[in-house]
C-alpha cells in the first residue's frame, strides 16, 4: 500500500463508518481505513485516511464520499507514500478494537487494558492481523463463544500470530501450533509473542510457530489430531486444503473459517461438508462470514 487518501469528516460520519465497511471490504485488496481526530480541541471535526494499494481514482472517492453524508464539503487528499512509512503512518490511527473477551491494541494503548479483558498487543506490519479486518475480529468472537477451552490447536494462516496469542491467553493449558507460508509473517509473529510476553515452544500455553503450506510441513501431522482449527485464509486455499483441514480435526473438534466473502461461503461451506464435517454455525459478520464446523464422533455432535 502505497497510496494515502485523507478526507475531513464530521464525527458523526466517522462513528458510522466503523459499522459500514461492506462496500469497501469486498475490494481486493481491501484498502485500510483509520479515522482520527486531528485537533482534540475541535471534536466533532475529523479525519479519514485510507491506505491503498494503488492510486483511487475518481469512482473511489466518489464512492468515499457517499459513505460519509455529513460532510458534503470534504475535499479528498491523495498523496504518494514511501513505501517504508504507511505502516508508521497507518500505525497512528490504529486504535484499539474489542472483540468479545479480547481487547486488541498497540504498544501505545497498552496502558488501556479494561481489566476484565484480555489484551493481545499487535503492532501494524506487513503481516495480516491486526484485530482491525472483520475476519479476525470475527474470529476472535468466534474464540470468545467456544463451548469448551481447546487442549490442542491450530492457527492455519496465522499472519501476526494475533489468534494464537489469544487463545494462549484465554485457554492457558492450550497447546498451540501457529503457522503460515509466508517467511515474514512468522517472523513478526515472533516478535508479537515477545510483546506479549508469550514463549515459543511446545509446552501448554505456548505457540510454536512454523512456515508450512498448508499442511506440507510434517509437524502439522504430528500434532494432529486438534480440537480446534482456526484458518483465515481465503475461499479457493480453504476449499484445496478442506480435506486435509477435515482429517486434522479431531472428533467433537471446532473448526473456525475466515477469509471468504459472502458470495462464497456456500462453495467452502460445501466442501468442508463434502469433507466429512458438519456445519454448526454461520455468522455473516459484515460481508465477511464465520462458517463453524465439528467433526461427529464419541462425545461430539
Ligand atoms: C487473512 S490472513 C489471516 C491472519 C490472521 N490469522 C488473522 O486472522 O488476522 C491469511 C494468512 O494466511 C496465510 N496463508 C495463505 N495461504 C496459506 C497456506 N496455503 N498455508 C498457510 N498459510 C497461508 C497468509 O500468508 C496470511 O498470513
Amino acid at each position: 500500500m502505497t497510496w494515502k487518501l485523507t478526507l475531513p469528516c464530521s464525527k458523526a460520519d466517522a462513528e458510522a463508518l466503523a459499522e459500514d465497511i461492506p462496500a469497501l471490504a469486498e475490494l481486493d485488496p481491501p484498502p485500510a481505513l483509520m479515522t482520527s481526530e486531528p485537533d482534540p480541541s475541535r471534536p466533532e471535526e475529523m479525519e479519514l485516511a485510507v491506505y491503498l494499494e494503488d492510486r483511487p481514482d475518481e469512482d473511489f472517492i466518489t464512492l468515499l464520499k457517499t459513505l460519509l453524508p455529513n460532510s458534503p464539503s470534504a475535499e479528498a487528499v491523495v498523496e504518494e507514500l514511501p513505501e517504508e512509512d504507511w505502516v508508521t503512518l497507518s500505525q497512528q490511527g490504529l486504535d484499539p478494537i474489542e472483540a468479545g473477551r479480547f481487547y486488541v491494541h498497540t504498544a501505545r494503548d497498552a496502558g488501556t487494558v479494561p481489566s476484565q479483558l484480555v489484551g493481545i498487543q499487535v503492532e501494524a506490519s506487513r503481516a495480516f492481523g491486526t484485530g482491525h479486518h472483520p475476519t479476525t475480529a470475527g474470529c476472535l468472537r468466534a474464540i470468545d463463544q467456544l463451548p469448551a477451552a481447546p487442549e490442542n490447536v491450530l492457527d492455519l494462516g496465522t499472519g501476526t500470530a494475533l489468534l494464537a496469542i489469544g487463545i494462549a491467553k484465554a485457554f492457558p493449558s492450550a497447546q498451540i501450533l501457529a503457522s503460515d507460508i509466508d517467511a515474514p509473517s512468522i517472523h513478526v509473529a515472533r516478535e508479537t509473542l515477545e510483546a506479549n510476553g508469550v514463549t515459543e515452544g511446545d509446552a501448554p500455553g505456548e505457540i510454536r510457530l512454523l512456515v508450512a503450506d498448508g499442511f506440507e510441513a510434517p509437524e502439522l501431522a504430528l500434532r494432529m489430531p486438534y480440537d480446534l482449527i482456526v484458518a483465515n485464509i481465503l475461499a479457493q486455499p480453504l476449499i484445496e486444503l478442506s480435506s486435509d483441514i477435515a482429517e486434522a480435526l479431531a472428533p467433537g473438534g471446532t473448526l473456525i473459517l475466515a477469509g471468504l466473502l459472502t458470495d462464497q461461503a456456500d462453495a467452502v461451506a460445501g466442501a468442508f461438508r463434502g469433507a466429512g464435517l458438519d456445519p454448526v454455525a454461520a455468522d455473516p459478520n459484515e460481508g465477511w462470514p464465520i462458517l463453524i464446523f465439528t467433526r461427529a464422533g464419541l462425545g461430539g455432535a
